[in-house]
């Protein structure tokens, strides 16, 4: 499934603000991180946890422990990603993390160069969450995920993102139907050098200058 979070007003106005050209870059940063931390949290409503019974000083009660959230391995896409994780750390702060650099060529082909791929210790109980703000054509996270999957068989590979384009959703569904798309926001479209639109721009520009 694909889920969105347009629903969610300060999210929103955190994604404004890094639409906005007038948003310079230690900000820029900031909201990444930012977004990371609450689409985190947003993500730990999907997750098992589990049940537990605890003494309080009064009497005894239940309540829910860790699960799965013990389990979280996040694979990041250099480069624009890097703010991202710090915020999904920050809710998941059990997580492992992968590194995976990836490069889109130029248009028309926006063939995908994996340079480097380190994913180490992936386990069957892990949720792999794909960090990659910026979902265009979608061929960088095709490529990530299909290479991922030769690296374990963990128990769920969901991929997390600020943007998506139409075309980069459809893309993913169609190869990946097994795979859940969390973004901020699905935008209007594609333009034709491969940014979305409306968009931020180029987010790891503007994150890294
Ligand atoms: C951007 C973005 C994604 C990719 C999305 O990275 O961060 O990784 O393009 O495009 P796609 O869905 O069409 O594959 P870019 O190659 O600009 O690298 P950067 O993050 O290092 O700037």
């Amino acid at each position: 499934g694909v889920y969105s979070f347009e629903d969610s007003p300060y999210l929103m106005e955190i994604l404004t603000e890094l639409r906005s050209k007038e948003t310079e870059n230690v900000r820029f940063r900031k909201d990444l991180v930012k977004l990371g931390r609450y689409m985190g949290y947003e993500f730990t409503k999907t997750m098992d946890f589990k049940k537990v019974k605890i003494e309080t000083p009064l009497e005894s009660t239940e309540g829910i422990a860790s699960g799965d959230r013990d389990h979280v391995y996040i694979i990041t896409v250099l480069r624009v990603a890097i703010p991202l994780m710090e915020g999904l750390i920050k809710t998941l702060e059990h997580s492992r993390v992968g590194i995976v650099s990836a490069s889109r060529g130029k248009a028309p082909d926006f063939d995908i160069e994996m340079s480097y791929i380190k994913v180490p210790h992936m386990r069957e109980e892990d949720t792999v969450i794909v960090c990659d703000p910026m979902i265009a054509t979608g061929s960088t996270l095709l490529k990530t995920v299909s290479e991922i999957k030769k690296c374990g068989n963990p128990k769920r590979v969901v991929i997390i993102g600020i943007l998506a384009a139409p075309e980069g959703i459809s893309a993913l569904k169609e190869a990946l139907p097994d795979v859940e798309i969390y973004v901020t926001k699905i935008d209007r479209e594609l333009n034709d050098k491969g940014y979305i639109l409306p968009g931020l721009g180029d987010a790891g520009d503007r994150a890294f200058g």
